[in-house]
């Protein structure tokens, strides 16, 4: 049997580490291949060197562009690597463009590929990420979905009750399995914070961040709770490059390194590694996000979560986690907020199956079907 996996983006690297594990502990062949999607060493393979993820076989190189552009190129180079791998199985991982892109090539191919962290729905097609997961699935032969509301959209939409796996969370795995080695993380020390004495912000869905009027809306209610409680916010490198074009620089300030005080306002640094995130987003207060994989963190670590969006395609990090959405509302943003700085307590539960156990159960059944 032979395996090989795509990888492209941040997001993707977390949840294919323990799936790389398995291979390697069951002596399963697997070929892993960077689409190249992401690129900077903060990006990219500073994640691979502290999830252990090994050096992929293939690197595409395709950087970055247009969504158009970007599939369009992901396809023209990945269709000649799986002609030559002829894989009995591919996988892919989350909503980026690399995924929904390498699915359209293997199907076309008549390879099968199975979708890990398959039927989240958002609901709202201008999402880029909606359109990513609505053409993986309707493609995809085999389904892993990490929560019951992925079962529900995907029977909705006429998936064959058979290929659908309830497996849990790959994401969840990385996250127990580091999060000791994390704790050692001297990135509190670095930024010169105090654990639970700050929040984390990070921002870079393009609804928030590439208009002017609602990345201004956004920092200037952050910039208001700074004031009570210094933010650190690792910045994405397209939200950096919007707020120096929309003119917001005098709400943010560079961090120092060191000495943050209870008045610094939003304290911005470079991306930050897995392991430094995962210890910043555990010891906080609160944490500020639009991203789909930080509500799912913070859900298991127990950490009050603030999403700035109006939907969530991972429900059950409100109904049974930490989270809570507020849109781009400055108000909302600004109370809600408050709230959670002022101590209240979100008590969750961690979901069904995010157990560390998730990709174990997703080899099992491959090594069942393939
Ligand atoms: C992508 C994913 C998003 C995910 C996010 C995590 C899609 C549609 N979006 O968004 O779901 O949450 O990754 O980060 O796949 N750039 C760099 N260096 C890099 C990568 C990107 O400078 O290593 C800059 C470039 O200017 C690039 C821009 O960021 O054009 C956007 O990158 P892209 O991969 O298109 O989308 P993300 O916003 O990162």
């Amino acid at each position: 049997m032979k395996i090989l996996s795509i990888v492209g983006a941040r997001p993707n690297f977390m949840k294919i580490a323990p799936l790389c594990d398995q291979f390697r502990t069951r002596g399963i062949s697997h070929v892993l291949v960077h689409t190249g999607q992401h690129y900077d060493h903060k990006m990219s393979k500073l994640f691979f060197e502290e999830l252990g993820i090994p050096r992929p076989d293939r690197d595409l190189g395709v950087g970055s562009g247009t969504q158009a552009e970007q599939t369009a190129e992901i396809m023209r180079r990945l269709e000649p690597v799986l002609l030559e791998e002829r894989p009995d199985l591919m996988i892919v991982v989350g909503d980026v463009t690399s995924t929904m892109a390498a699915t359209i090539t293997a199907a076309k191919l008549g390879i099968s590929v199975a979708h890990v962290e398959s039927g989240l729905r958002s609901f709202d097609r201008t999402m880029p990420e909606e359109i990513n997961r609505l053409l993986t699935d309707s493609i995809a032969d085999w389904h892993f979905t990490t929560e019951e509301s992925a079962n529900e959209n995907l029977r909705r939409e006429g998936v064959d009750s058979e290929r659908i796996f309830f497996v849990g969370n790959t994401m969840i795995d990385s996250l127990l399995k580091h999060v000791d080695r994390a704790d050692a993380s001297p990135i509190l020390v670095t930024l010169g914070v105090t654990a639970k004495h700050y929040g984390v912000v990070t921002l870079h869905r393009p609804s928030n961040v590439d208009s002017a009027e609602n990345l201004a809306a956004i920092l200037s209610a952050l910039h208001e709770i700074a004031r009570e409680m210094p933010l650190v916010f690792p910045v994405h490198p397209r939200t950096r490059k919007r707020i120096t074009e929309f003119g917001l620089d005098h709400l943010v300030r560079e961090g120092s390194g060191s000495g943050i005080g209870s008045d610094s306002g939003i304290v911005i640094t470079e991306p930050l590694g897995y392991l430094d995130f995962l210890k910043l987003t555990r010891e906080a207060k609160v944490v500020f996000t639009d991203s789909g994989g930080i509500q799912e963190e913070t859900t298991v670590l127990g950490v009050p979560c603030v999403t700035l969006r109006e939907n969530t395609e991972r429900p059950v990090t409100v109904t049974c986690g930490t989270n809570i959405l507020v849109g781009m509302d400055p108000e909302k943003i600004l109370s809600e907020g408050r709230k959670r700085i002022n101590g209240h307590s979100c008590e969750g539960s961690v979901p069904p199956l995010w157990d560390g156990k998730a990709a174990e159960r997703i080899v099992d059944v491959i090594e069942r079907l393939v």
